[in-house]
C-alpha cells in the first residue's frame, strides 16, 4: 500500500534547523553574559524592532495578550469604557479588553476581506468608546485610511492587534506604525516566533511606551518605588537573542509566504467555491496564514487529511458564542457574518520551508476533493 506524500500544516523543527547554528549562537551569548533580564539583548531587539516598524519605541514583555493588555492600560483604557473589537478574531483580542475592566463591543468583518466592516464601526462608537482594537487578521491589513479617518474625527487612538501581522504593510508603510500603537505576539507560530511565549508593543508615543515599561515590571520606576500596580510582563534575555536571529530572516520569510500565496491564489482564481481571502489593494499580507471558505469544510478538512494534508481552523468558535462571553454576549443575537466565516474557514499549509510542488500539490488535492 502507497501512503500519500505528507504535508504537514506546519514544521517548526525544520524552520528551526535552517538557521540553528545563529540561534546557538544567541543562547550561547546570553549563557555567557550571565545576564537573563533586562540586559543587551532586550535593548538591542527593542531598537531593532522599533526600527523594523518605523516607529521610535519598541517595548519587550512576556506574550501577546501582555503586550494587549500593557498597550490598553497605558492608554488608560478601564472600567466603564468600550472598545471596538473585530467580532471574529482570535479570542486573545476580547480577552485583553476584559482583563483591563473594558467591555469588547464586537464590530462583524467583511466575509471576503475577513476584516472589520469599515462601515459598521461608526454605529458601534458610543460615549464610552475609548479606543479601536483593530486586528490585521491572518496577516491581511484592514483599510487603515478609513480606520485613521474615523479615529482622527472621533478624537479615540487606533490600537492594532498585530499578532498575526509582522511585517504587514499599507500604502508601502509597516501597517503597525499607522496607528497610535500596536502590541505583537511573538508566540512560536507567528510569522516572528520566539522559542516560547513573548510580545511587544510598538508606539511613537515616548510617554505610551515609558508607562508600558512600568506596567511590566511590578510598576516600578526607580528601583521599588511604585507608582502603578503594574505586573511581572517582562521579555526574557534568551528570547529577545533568539528573536533578534529570526528577525533578520523576518524579510525573506514573508517573501517567500508571499510567493507561496500567489500561487495559490492563482489556481484558485477560478474556483468560486473556493473563497480565498481579499487583500485590499493599498495592503500587502504578512500571509500569517492562507485560509479558504468553503461549503461542507470538516469533510473537505477530513479528505485533506486523509491525502496526508494537514488543515487547521482559525478559528471554530467565535468569541462571542464561547462559553466565557455566551452570557455577557446574548443580547447581540447573532452575527451573521462571523459566524458564516467561523463555519467555514480553513487554513491551508503555509510555512517559508514549503515550495511551490507542495502547494500545487495542496491545490490539486484540494481541487478534487471539492470536486
Ligand atoms: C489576533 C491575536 N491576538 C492575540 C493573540 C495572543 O498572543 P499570545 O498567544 O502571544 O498571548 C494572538 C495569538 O495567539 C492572536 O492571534
Amino acid at each position: 500500500m502507497t501512503h500519500p506524500v505528507q504535508i504537514p500544516f506546519l514544521n517548526l523543527t525544520s524552520e528551526i534547523e535552517r538557521i540553528r547554528p545563529e540561534i546557538d549562537q544567541a543562547i550561547a551569548r546570553v549563557l555567557d553574559s550571565g545576564e537573563f533580564i533586562f540586559g543587551p539583548e532586550l535593548s538591542a531587539f527593542e531598537a531593532e524592532f522599533a526600527a523594523y516598524n518605523g516607529m521610535l519605541h519598541a517595548i519587550g514583555v512576556s506574550s501577546g495578550l501582555t503586550a494587549l493588555k500593557l498597550m490598553l492600560q497605558a492608554y488608560g483604557v478601564g472600567p466603564g469604557d468600550e472598545v471596538i473589537v473585530p467580532a471574529n478574531t482570535f479570542i486573545g483580542t476580547w480577552l485583553a479588553v476584559s482583563a483591563v475592566g473594558a467591555v469588547p463591543v464586537p464590530v462583524e468583518p467583511e466575509f471576503d476581506t475577513r476584516n472589520l466592516d469599515i462601515n459598521l464601526v461608526p454605529g458601534a462608537i458610543t460615549a464610552k468608546t475609548r479606543a479601536i482594537l483593530a486586528v490585521h487578521l491572518y496577516g491581511a491589513p484592514c483599510d487603515m485610511d478609513a480606520l485613521r479617518h474615523i479615529c482622527c474625527v472621533r478624537q479615540i487612538p487606533l490600537l492594532i492587534d498585530a499578532a498575526q501581522s509582522c511585517g504587514a504593510e499599507w500604502r508601502n508603510s509597516r501597517t503597525a506604525c499607522l496607528g497610535d500603537a500596536a502590541a505583537f505576539s511573538f508566540y512560536p507560530t507567528k510569522n516572528l516566533g520566539a522559542l516560547g511565549d513573548a510580545g511587544a508593543v510598538v508606539t511613537n508615543s515616548a510617554e505610551v511606551a515609558e508607562r508600558i515599561r512600568h506596567l511590566r515590571n511590578y510598576g516600578m520606576t526607580n528601583r521599588y518605588r511604585h507608582d502603578c500596580k503594574g505586573e511581572n510582563g517582562r521579555l526574557e534575555e534568551l528570547h529577545a537573542a533568539v528573536l533578534r536571529v529570526k528577525l533578520r530572516h523576518l524579510e525573506t520569510n514573508n517573501r517567500k509566504r508571499s510567493e507561496l500565496a500567489a500561487h495559490y491564489l492563482e489556481i484558485f482564481a477560478d474556483r468560486v467555491e473556493i473563497g480565498v481571502q481579499r487583500v485590499p489593494s493599498y495592503g500587502r499580507s504578512a500571509w500569517h496564514l492562507f485560509t479558504i471558505a468553503v461549503a461542507n469544510r470538516d469533510q473537505v478538512a477530513d479528505k485533506l487529511k486523509k491525502s496526508g494534508v494537514g488543515t487547521l481552523i482559525h478559528y471554530p468558535v467565535p468569541p462571542h458564542l464561547s462559553a466565557v462571553y455566551w452570557v455577557e454576549m446574548r443580547k447581540l443575537n447573532v452575527l451573521p457574518v462571523t459566524e458564516k466565516l467561523s463555519d467555514t474557514i480553513l487554513s491551508l499549509p503555509l510555512q517559508p520551508l514549503l515550495d511551490e510542488t507542495s502547494v500545487r500539490r495542496v491545490a490539486n488535492i484540494l481541487g478534487e476533493v471539492i470536486r
